[in-house]
């Protein structure tokens, strides 16, 4: 697409002729092939990543006045788990989130992550135990343990998912803006099969069961975010 100008932009989907720049090699944009808005005319609201659904050729519209058809395409949804210590409740989240996601086909839609609010344990594979209770239900719960970096992650980052009340002040407070503390979102918001739960308690000092419940509370959790996101 570099060698050719682009005109003529319109609708929903988007329409173009184009035209080759003169002494230029023209190569072609395929069906199915992306391009970025730099291609586009920069006049109207023409942001993010397009795909050409189809192309009428010269023989109907004559030489080098191609028709296109572009479709916008969706961005990614970035999600960030956050817990404390980014061995237990994130990293499991991380796991049954992107578990979903995959399973419904959705891959590139989603970039899903986690960290913890502490750095204790940065560098760590998940709590042995998590990993085996997520282990029985599928899950590979195997995230490297990292802390929140406010300075990076609420830019890099559509919405933050926190765990518990402790979780959320502290990530909010972190926060330089009204339009970051508005990403910071709690997990016991989404629960649709736990309805009374107003956490994911820390099964840091607990016993198995409370692996289990805060898997179950993750599962529930994820299942209503992706119903939600996926639509987006
Ligand atoms: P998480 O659990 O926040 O679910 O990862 C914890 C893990 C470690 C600690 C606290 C909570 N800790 O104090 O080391």
């Amino acid at each position: 697409m570099k060698n050719l100008n682009v005109s003529g932009v319109s609708g929903i989907s988007y329409l173009a002729v184009i035209r080759p720049i003169p002494q230029k090699r023209v190569t072609l944009l395929k069906r199915g092939e992306s391009l970025c808005s730099r291609n586009l005319p920069s006049a109207g609201g023409y942001h993010g990543h397009y795909l050409v659904t189809s192309i009428l050729p010269p023989k109907i519209l004559g030489e080098w006045r191609f028709l296109l058809t572009f479709e916008r395409m969706k961005n990614k949804v970035k999600l960030l788990f956050i817990c404390l210590g980014n061995i237990c409740r994130s990293p499991a989240a991380n796991a049954v989130m992107q578990q979903k996601v995959d399973a419904a086909g959705l891959t590139d839609r989603f970039l899903i992550d986690s960290a913890g609010i502490g750095g204790w344990h940065v560098g760590s594979l998940p709590d042995i135990r998590m990993r085996d209770h997520g282990a029985r239900r599928g899950y590979r719960v195997d995230h490297i343990a990292r802390q929140f970096d406010p300075a990076k992650d609420f830019d890099r980052f559509d919405y933050i998912i926190v765990m518990d009340d402790d979780n959320y002040h502290d990530v909010c407070r972190m926060a330089h803006n009204e339009a970051q503390r508005r990403k910071v979102i709690k997990m016991c918001d989404w629960l649709d099969e736990h309805r009374g739960a107003t956490s994911v308690p820390d099964p840091y000092y607990g016993q198995g069961k409370d692996f289990d419940y805060a898997l179950d509370l993750i599962e529930d959790g994820c299942t209503a975010l992706l119903l939600h996101f996926a639509g987006e």
